[in-house]
């Protein structure tokens, strides 16, 4: 099979993309004091050199103070950090790429996540933030109101530096996703309850404000998981029937395309449905919004593993290609394997498979 389907090019509102790779959002810690440099620029111009269709930023904290613990995080705030920010987009754009920046706000993981061990954090059924703990402190509804305006100025700061569109960090158990998730939201106001459509209030609201900043045209994704880095077995959604209750408030917020997590692009969704669409799959079907996959292209060996051990054989490009091209999802991120070859799409286009190099944790030392 051609690599053709990933070569297409790809129109919503006002963002035109030569082909459907999209790399995937990754921190990299190469900020100091929150701003990104030269050589962040430089790192992400390779890939727009390299031909990736839409690059998403590595998670780029808003303004609020328990946002971030590491202070070579990215902030997307403060007048040095957006001017980091606008180099980015400019070295990229010269490049014929296109950009969005993830805007994030770790919430609990803040405190957590300098200390947190894999080993430990799977340990029981909810990981890190075990039962009946008491994680963080709740916010008020002044700090609710002061997290949206923060993102609603992230939102509008990305429009005027010229970005081609953003992305909400709603996935991997920060802090959208601990409002949606009933171990951590224990709130009995109109942000937290039984339902997950309640719970998603905080999300909403955020979309909403952030709409408003940007105008209709600007593209907006929400990156979502079923799955918490605290817990990896707890999911949001266990049929459809749930699924679509939770995300239509979303995408009717103006959710234009929803990110869709996954450890492994292959995994069934709702199995139990007797249906082998993948998250992305089942959110195009139920929302009819663009969605992008994520998982595990183009990796083997040790990197399939899953949070508890399990192995998986690695899937071609060629599995991929079948599911585009039955129209399961319209874009396709990619990860580690940008993180080691800025020049992986050229070289999958072009079918230069003996040249493609394997994702090694070291790759993570330096901005290659
Ligand atoms: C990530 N991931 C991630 N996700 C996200 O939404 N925001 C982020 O800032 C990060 N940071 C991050 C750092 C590093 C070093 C890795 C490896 C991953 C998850 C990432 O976007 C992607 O979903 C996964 O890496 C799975 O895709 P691959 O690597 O299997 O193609």
């Amino acid at each position: 099979m051609s690599a053709n389907a990933l070569f297409a090019p790809f129109a919503l509102k006002s963002l035109q993309l030569k082909n459907r790779i999209v790399m995937a959002p990754m921190t990299r810690s190469f900020s100091p004091n929150g701003i990104p440099g030269a050589d962040v620029a430089a790192y992400y111009r390779r890939r727009a050199e390299g031909q990736v269709g839409l690059i998403l930023s590595e998670g780029t904290v808003v303004e609020r103070p328990a946002s971030s613990n590491d202070p070579n995080i990215p902030h997307f705030y403060g007048e040095q950090a957006l001017a980091g920010w606008q180099h980015v987009i400019d070295e990229v754009h010269a490049a014929g790429g296109k950009m969005g920046p993830q805007l994030w706000h770790m919430g609990v993981m803040k405190e957590h996540r300098s200390g947190w061990k894999p080993s430990e954090a799977f340990e029981g059924p909810s990981g890190l933030f075990k039962p009946g703990e008491t994680t963080g402190k709740a916010m008020s509804e002044d700090d609710i109101t002061d997290t949206i305006a923060a993102f609603g100025r992230a939102a509008a700061d990305a429009k005027r530096l010229g970005f081609d569109c953003l992305e909400l960090h709603g996935a991997h158990g920060y802090l959208i996703d601990q409002f949606f998730w009933a171990g951590l939201n224990q709130r009995t106001d109109g942000y937290g309850g039984d339902a997950l459509t309640a719970r998603s209030r905080l999300a909403v609201e955020l979309v909403q404000e952030v709409r408003r900043q940007v105008g209709e045209e600007f593209v907006i994704s929400l990156r979502l998981s079923q799955w918490k880095q605290q817990d990896y077995d707890v999911k949001l959604a266990h049929t459809p029937q749930e699924m679509e209750a939770w995300l239509r408030p979303l995408a009717d917020a103006g959710v234009d395309i929803f990110h869709c997590s996954q450890r492994r692009f292959w995994e069934p969704e709702f199995e139990h449905e007797g249906s082998d669409l993948n998250f992305a799959g089942w959110v195009k079907k139920l929302t009819g919004k663009t969605t992008i996959t994520v998982g595990s292209v183009g990796l083997s060996g040790e990197f399939l593993a899953g949070f508890a051990g399990e192995s998986s054989e690695p899937r071609s490009i060629d599995e991929l290609l079948r599911r585009l091209d039955r129209n399961e999802f319209d874009l396709v991120a990619v990860g580690r394997q940008l993180i080691v070859d800025p020049n992986w799409v050229e070289k999958i286009e072009q079918g230069r498979s003996d040249e493609l190099k394997g994702y090694s944790r070291e790759a993570l030392s330096t901005l290659v």
